[in-house]
């Protein structure tokens, strides 16, 4: 009896989520263990704790597939992008690549409608908001650096930066823990 309750599309496509994921983790590490080459320690910290988010979303997908009786297939990892140049570019390049993961679900999504696959179009849900968090916390990254007057300021702001997201979270909050009296 087939348990299966993925096409062969949408398993193919859910795989490569994976792995896009596990890419988005590995630029998150190569990234972090640049910024602790050029002195940023704190940054680099919070970089590591975020490419664990990703490993993390990966882990959601992979277990999904798995629930619907699918077959993970897991695939090569990209090496990672050159290095930056300064933490500005640092900042700019990971909101690209959360840009181009956001399109990456959104095509997902699509895909559900087009089969009527409801449950994982439900599934999705979740890297929809997820994402939307995510962009914000990139956009969010690249204000501070521009506050902070990236390299140029060479100096004590840049500094406070890299104190303060040493200890910052990694994760993205929820939006659900944002109200009218508590943004
Ligand atoms: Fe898994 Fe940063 O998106």
């Amino acid at each position: 009896m087939d348990t299966n309750r993925l096409s062969k599309k949408m398993a193919a496509a859910l795989n490569d989520q994976i792995t896009e994921e596990a890419n988005a983790a590995q630029i998150y590490l190569s990234y972090g263990a640049w910024a602790a080459g050029e002195g940023y320690n704190g940054i680099a910290r919070f970089l590591f704790r975020h490419a664990e988010e990703e490993r993390n979303h990966m882990m959601k997908v992979l277990e999904y597939i798995i629930k619907r009786g699918g077959a993970v297939k897991l695939a090569a990892i990209a090496a990672p992008p050159d290095n930056p140049n300064n933490i500005g570019s640092c900042f700019g390049k990971i909101y690209e690549h959360e840009v181009s993961n956001t399109k990456m679900i959104y095509v997902l999504v699509k895909k559900c409608m087009e089969e009527e696959d409801w449950a994982t179009w439900n599934f999705l849900q979740w890297f929809v908001k997820e994402q939307t968090e995510e962009e914000t916390f990139a956009m969010n990254l690249v204000d501070k650096v521009k506050l902070a007057g990236n390299e140029k300021s060479g100096n004590n702001a840049m500094y406070i930066l890299d104190r303060d997201m040493d200890s910052a979270t990694g994760e993205v909050a929820s939006a659900t823990d944002v109200t009218a009296v508590n943004p």
